[in-house]
């Protein structure tokens, strides 16, 4: 072997010890992330006409995935000589560059194809029927990055300057619970050099670099935090320095999403005190002032109706791009602003007329201003990637467990690893673990899903509406399903009767107890029942306070039983994790809940040192306007010790990550596509809180032609 030989598998060793994770069990990690699976979002653009010309839209990416949040570089022939040995690899046809975000592969990454002209007609069917394709990874991939698996991360918002790729990524923790772990970074692409713009501490979303690529404009929380914003962040313009983040300066106080016009005109988006989100325009000292400094803030779009996410073309500085909620639409739609126009502005409907009952995102122009890109759901005309069942996550330690978001709620494996259980809120679904015979086994409403240790085919839910009150009437039942016979009915049994809101049943290892949480004496505290008989057999109270106890899972070796309550703080529902035995002893703390911050279903590892639960403790990664609706726009999967110690993010998203389980088999860390769906559903909900405030009329002038 020679000495670099020896070297190369010196540092391989090193690194294998660094990532064979000796404190987390093997298995595999299955959770639930809300309304990822309807959204199938892939790039298209539309023409920019004042008529709309009947030439519809172009899908740009391709079909894989989702792809989201591109970006237009103004020059597309120096990219592709950055990215390509062979410039001319391309032949003699006109093209251009799109960046983007993908979620590919199981980890988010920007992306950078090379297509045929959008904007050349003649090109337009290499475009839609074969695309012409080159693509290109900007960033490199987690695994082979120094510092291996830990940057894992979520990436968003990228453009492109020179040789360097900007962006948002959470790969380094913030430190402080509930600050977002989001933050600027700078990319050379030729030789993958990372730089951090965003100051240690500081919180940064939504990137845009100035024409001239020396300022980036940012949506920053400053050292402030999240507070639990669900709608806007409180989030300021700041202004800094491409190069390397120096010049900080914060420009324009409230407000998210900046674009640049030109060196000094900056729009952004923010809730008025009317009511409705609107365009606004900064101003700031003329090109060549360093630092810069603000002169006046207009607002451009009336009260009315919702404008948000702009963007700008650096070569027709009189268009705006908008995404838009009016109040006669229930759809989100992309609209382009022509600033005063005829006396005042004009706005011309871009994606109503293509697809009105789809939602559309996060408009950017291409370089000559006339087409505008969007994200929206590829659904089903225009093919592309079918919907998961089980879609393989980057793993932070793939060597021990692999991790999966799965379609559905709750979800939980049968002891032998036959099966997968899960919530379809209403329903309980039973799947095999690699995917095939879905089937729906219970239709009405239930919560979660948890399997007998010892009597095979029988798991134990709660019947009943989630999120209710003390009195609401949820009871628990077994279903016994009949291994034999998929189609058979499975054997209902009522466990607990008087629905006071007993819910969360988790049995015992040795199958004959089922710990679960009860409204029965006005508060819901923890029980133990018999796991066959139920309640009639006689009922152990757990926990007895004035207080939430919930969610509680029983551990794989017998000893413990972790739960999340608010015994704390009463006053609030914010949980902490906790342990206890069985027989009520040694109740212990294991996760607080940090200023405000909430963690929830907790579930043990296969070895009972370790839990897997969800928590807001990464605060926000996003804009929750640039994403569709979320009950909450964080939560993240974690990890702990059930000593309280090694706290890891397993999940990086803009999405709402929740309900996770740990099976002790190793899952193969391949996607698993859901039977008898072959296209990608888009029945999701904008951001449900855009509603109109009451008093106000759409008065904007739409043109139609
Ligand atoms: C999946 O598992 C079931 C039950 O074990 C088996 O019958 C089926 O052939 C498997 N399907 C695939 C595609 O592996
Ligand atoms: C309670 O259970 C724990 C764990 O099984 C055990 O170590 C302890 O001795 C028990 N305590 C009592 C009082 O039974």
């Amino acid at each position: 072997m020679t000495i670099s030989g020896l070297l190369i598998l010196v540092i391989f060793l090193f690194y294998s010890l660094i990532l064979a994770d000796p404190n987390l069990g093997a298995g595999t990690i299955i959770f639930t992330t809300v309304g990822r699976s309807l959204y199938g979002f892939d790039i298209f653009a539309a023409p920019v006409d004042f008529c709309y010309s009947g030439e519809g839209e172009l899908r740009l990416t391709d079909g894989v995935s989702v792809n989201y949040n591109g970006f237009f570089p103004s020059c597309p022939s120096s990219v592709l000589s950055l990215l390509h040995p062979n410039p001319s690899a391309f032949g003699d046809d006109p093209f251009d560059v799109l960046v983007y975000v993908t979620e590919r592969s199981g980890y988010s990454t920007i992306y950078a194809d090379v297509l045929s002209s959008i904007s050349d007609t003649s090109n337009r069917r290499k475009v839609v029927g074969n695309p012409t394709r080159l693509q290109f990874p900007l960033l490199p991939p987690p695994s082979t990055t120094a510092g291996g698996r830990t940057s894992v991360s979520m990436k968003d918002r990228p453009s492109l300057f020179g040789d360097r790729v900007i962006f948002v990524s959470t790969h380094e923790p913030s430190h402080l619970p509930r600050q977002s772990w989001a933050a600027v970074y700078s990319t050379h692409i030729p030789t993958g050099a990372t730089t951090r713009l965003t100051p240690p501490g500081v919180a940064d979303f939504s990137p845009a670099v100035s024409p001239s690529g020396r300022w980036t404009a940012v949506a920053s929380f400053g050292r402030r935090g999240w507070s639990g914003e669900v709608q806007e962040l409180n989030t300021d313009i700041v202004v800094f320095k491409t190069e390397d983040g120096s010049a900080r300066n914060l420009m324009v106080e409230h407000g998210g999403w900046p674009c640049w016009a030109d060196e000094a005109t900056i729009y952004f988006h923010r809730r008025s005190s009317d009511g409705w989100w609107s365009v606004y325009r900064a101003t700031l000292t003329d090109q060549g002032a360093d630092p810069l400094s603000l002169v006046s803030i207009n607002r451009i779009t009336p009260p009315g109706f919702h404008a948000f996410t702009p963007a700008t073309a650096t070569t027709a500085p009189e268009l705006i791009a908008v995404a838009t909620r009016r109040p006669t639409s229930q759809f989100r739609h992309i609209e382009v602003m022509h600033l005063n126009k005829g006396g005042g502005n004009a706005y011309v409907e871009v994606t109503r007329l293509i697809a009105p009952h789809a939602h559309h995102f996060n408009p950017f122009f291409s370089p000559d201003g006339r087409r505008i890109g969007y994200n929206r759901c590829r659904g089903g005309r225009s093919g592309g990637d079918p919907p998961l069942l089980l879609e393989n996550i980057e793993s932070l330690s793939p060597e021990t467990f692999s991790v999966f978001r799965i379609d559905g709620s709750f979800p939980s494996f049968s002891p032998d690893g036959r099966w997968i259980a899960y919530a379809g809120l209403p329903g309980i679904y039973v799947v095999n673990s690699n995917g095939s015979n879905p089937r729906e086994v219970y239709s009405g409403n239930a919560f979660p899903t948890a399997w007998d240790w010892k009597r095979k085919g029988v798991m134990y839910t709660s019947q009943g509406p989630d999120f209710a009150a003390e009195s609401t009437q949820v009871d628990i039942i077994s279903l016994t399903l009949n291994e034999d016979d998929d189609k058979a009915e499975p054997h209902i049994k009522k466990l607990t009767s008087g629905g006071t809101n007993n819910a969360f049943p988790s049995p015992s290892p040795d199958g004959k107890w089922v710990v679960f949480r009860s409204g029965r004496s006005g508060y819901k505290n923890l029980y133990i029942m018999d796991a066959v008989e139920g309640e009639s057999a006689g009922i152990y109270r757990l926990t007895d306070g004035p207080w939430i106890d919930t969610m509680c899972n029983w551990s794989p070796d017998g000893e413990w039983i972790a739960f999340a309550s608010n015994r704390d703080d009463p006053e609030r529902v914010s949980f902490s994790l906790y342990v206890v035995h069985p027989n009520a002893t040694g109740l212990r703390k294991v996760v607080p809940c940090r200023e405000g911050g909430r963690a929830n279903h907790p579930w043990f590892s296969p070895d009972s040192k370790s839990l897997v639960f969800t928590s807001d403790y990464a605060g926000v990664s996003a804009e929750p306007i640039s994403n569709p609706h979320h009950f909450q726009p964080a939560g993240e999967i974690f990890t702990v010790n059930i000593e309280g110690s090694d706290v890891r993010r397993l999940t990086h998203n803009a999405y709402e990550d929740g309900t996770p389980t740990w099976a002790p088999f190793y899952l193969k860390p391949a996607n698993v596509a859901e039977s008898g769906q072959d296209v990608a559903r888009c029945r999701f909900d904008d951001c449900r809180w855009l509603s109109s405030p009451d008093q106000v009329v759409d008065a904007s002038d739409v043109s139609s032609c």
